[in-house]
């Protein structure tokens, strides 16, 4: 019984940080995002008798500080298949883990997809989104397509992402910069805990609704301009959280900043670029399709930055046919 799915990162443009439940991943505030279609995790489970425990290869290595999450997810799957079945798990991204890059988004909803595949659990993307949800809370946003919206719910069968636009909606890249690739100190899940100790925490959910209320309103619109000007807003806003809580979680390396102060002089110079950054130094650069190659350009000249991955909008988490083992 085996299965294999393909699952994009996102990247949140409303983010979600803070949990009213632990356990369950429910978020303080629902969050929107793009699936990213150059960052993805590919993995294959095979659920068999003849595995006496699970067996899981991260990345091609058998010893993985993540195998006690995933299995702790495969836990909850066999739970709601009623089976006691073991598994093999492999998995694969094409980006480093842990940089700021979304590898728990991307990772648990391929291994979501690929296990309840595997399973044959027939489920639609709703009951998709809320398992994969359960692993890693932005996992719920990479199974829809495209631009997608989480609802932040108050139980859990309500607390699940949908698709608000396909991948060919609009034609914007996300230009990732990769300052450094290092496994940062703070995970997101440590992270988020101490967002409440920031005086900031309790206005920024205040106005929350709003926010989102009006950054669908600039995707509905392809209003590229408040598009940036909001998320850019955002990053720093969560970035204000951190830096505020106690103990304060600076994720900014000196680059990061450099490279931010180069992107508002691009834009005093006509190039429309505006940045996301997530619980890591590595930051998401927006541009138009049509300034791609400009903003690649200029970023080549830019110290600090060790490698570029351009992403256009990309499709949800779908299950492929070419297995890894
Ligand atoms: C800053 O989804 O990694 O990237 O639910 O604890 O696994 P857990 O957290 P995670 O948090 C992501 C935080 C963020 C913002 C976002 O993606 O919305």
């Amino acid at each position: 019984m085996k299965a294999t799915a393909k699952a994009p990162a996102n990247i949140a443009l409303i983010k979600y940080w803070g949990k009213t439940d632990e356990i369950l991943r429910l978020p303080q505030n629902s969050s929107i995002s793009m699936n990213l279609d150059g960052l993805f995790t590919t993995t294959t489970v095979d659920f068999d008798e003849k595995y006496i425990s699970d067996e899981i290869i991260f990345n091609g290595e058998a010893k993985s500080k993540q195998a006690g999450r995933i299995i702790k997810h495969l836990d909850l799957i066999r739970k709601i298949a009623k089976t006691g079945l073991r598994a093999k798990v492999a998995t694969s991204n094409n980006f480093p883990a842990a940089s700021g890059i979304a590898s728990s988004a991307s990772g648990f909803a391929a291994l979501t997809v690929a296990a309840c595949g595997a399973l044959g659990m027939n489920l639609n993307e709703k009951e998709l989104s809320i398992i994969a949800r359960q692993g890693s809370g932005s996992a719920c946003r990479s199974i829809p397509d495209g631009f997608v919206e989480w609802h932040k719910g108050d139980t859990s069968e309500t607390s699940f992402a949908e698709s608000l636009h396909p991948a060919d909606y609009w034609d914007i890249i996300d230009i990732v910069a990769i300052i450094s690739d290092e496994e940062k100190a703070v995970s997101s899940t440590a992270g988020q805990t101490l967002a409440s100790a920031s005086r900031f925490f309790a206005p920024r959910l205040e106005n929350i609704e709003n926010k989102i209320r009006v950054i669908k309103k600039n995707l509905a619109n392809r209003d590229f301009r408040r598009f940036g000007e909001i998320i850019e807003a955002e990053a720093l806003e969560l970035q204000a959280i951190m830096m505020t809580s106690s103990p304060a979680l600076i994720y900014w390396q000196p680059k990061t900043l450099e490279i931010i102060k180069g992107i508002h002089k691009l834009r005093e110079q006509g190039l429309e670029a505006y940045f996301t950054e997530d619980a890591g130094p590595n930051l998401h650069i927006f541009v138009e399709n049509k300034n791609r190659s400009a903003l690649i350009d200029k970023l080549k000249g830019f110290e600090g930055i060790k490698r570029i991955i351009a992403c256009k909008p990309g499709s949800g988490t779908k299950q492929v046919d070419t297995h890894l083992f």
